[in-house]
């Protein structure tokens, strides 16, 4: 697919972190950035500074991410970018509570992805074509100690994008999967445990937005951090879970 700039961003989870950088970045390079999540005064502010527009929206609704889509395209005219951001990490009650953390973290970062792909695709389908990204992440790639929840979402949206990724591109559509490391967002903020090769929301924006410019399916970055859990994911999996047990101090 040809590379040219972005005129009309639909940004979930544009309210905070690397959403907000990212609707910054896309605002800065001329495009009309429309601005999707729950805090209502947030998502004003980032209106304000990037000139666009904000409409408030639970990505879990199915039937409210419909109607913002419609809206989105109504007020704007067709998208050539969505950028499915929205997610969220929940802490685990206890040991015992990894069903009912697993369910929050799916409703959010899998289905709420899932609701919004299905209310884009008709519209960029008849549009002529268009471009979705998933936020994923490299905590998806391997079964991370203490992050079954948020993890397992992650690792499913990786699945999900590639299972989709060839019918949506006879529509004309490029799906593309976004996998960063550890970006300084609320989100990792009350992590307890060491985030190595952290990055700014600026920055990772940069290079997200610059990632999609290119052709291929994913942007994965930092690569110092991407490469090597790449190389672990090679591993058989009896072999991964006794290194990344010992890594976390669980032998
Ligand atoms: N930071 C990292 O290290 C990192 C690494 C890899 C991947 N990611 C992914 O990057 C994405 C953005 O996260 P972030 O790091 O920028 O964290 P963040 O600052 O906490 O941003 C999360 C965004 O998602 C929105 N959101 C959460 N639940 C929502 C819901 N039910 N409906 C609509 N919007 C919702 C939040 O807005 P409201 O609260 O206003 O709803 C907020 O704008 C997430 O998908 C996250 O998993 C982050």
């Amino acid at each position: 697919m040809e590379e040219k700039k972005v005129q009309r961003v639909w940004i979930t989870g544009g309210s905070s972190g690397i959403g907000r950088a990212l609707a910054l970045h896309y605002a800065r390079e001329g495009a009309y950035v429309l601005v999707s999540g729950r805090n209502v005064e947030r998502l004003d502010e980032v209106a304000r500074a990037t000139g666009g527009a904000a409409y408030p929206l639970d990505v879990t609704d199915a039937e409210a991410v419909k109607r913002t889509v419609a809206a989105v395209w109504e007020d704007a005219g067709p998208l050539d970018l969505a950028v499915l951001n929205a997610g969220a990490a929940f802490k685990r009650e206890g040991r015992d509570d990894t069903a009912r953390n697993l369910k929050r973290h799916l409703e959010v970062n899998l289905l709420g992805v899932a609701h919004a792909l299905d209310a884009l695709r008709p519209r960029m389908r008849e549009a002529g074509g268009g471009t979705i990204a998933l936020m994923g992440s490299l905590a998806g790639y391997v079964g991370l100690p203490r992050t079954s929840g948020y993890g397992t979402s992650k690792a499913a949206l990786g699945y999900y994008a590639e299972a989709l990724w060839a019918e949506l591109r006879r529509e004309k559509i490029d799906l593309k999967l976004v996998s960063p490391g550890f970006v300084r967002t609320p989100i990792v903020a009350a992590n307890e445990f060491p985030m190595p090769f952290i990055l700014e929301p600026a920055e990772a924006a940069r290079i997200i937005a610059r990632g999609l410019e290119r052709p291929g399916f994913e942007v994965a970055f930092p690569r110092r951090l991407a490469w090597p859990l790449r190389l672990l994911r090679a591993l058989p999996a009896g072999w991964r879970v006794q290194l990344l047990a010992r890594g976390a101090g669980q032998r």
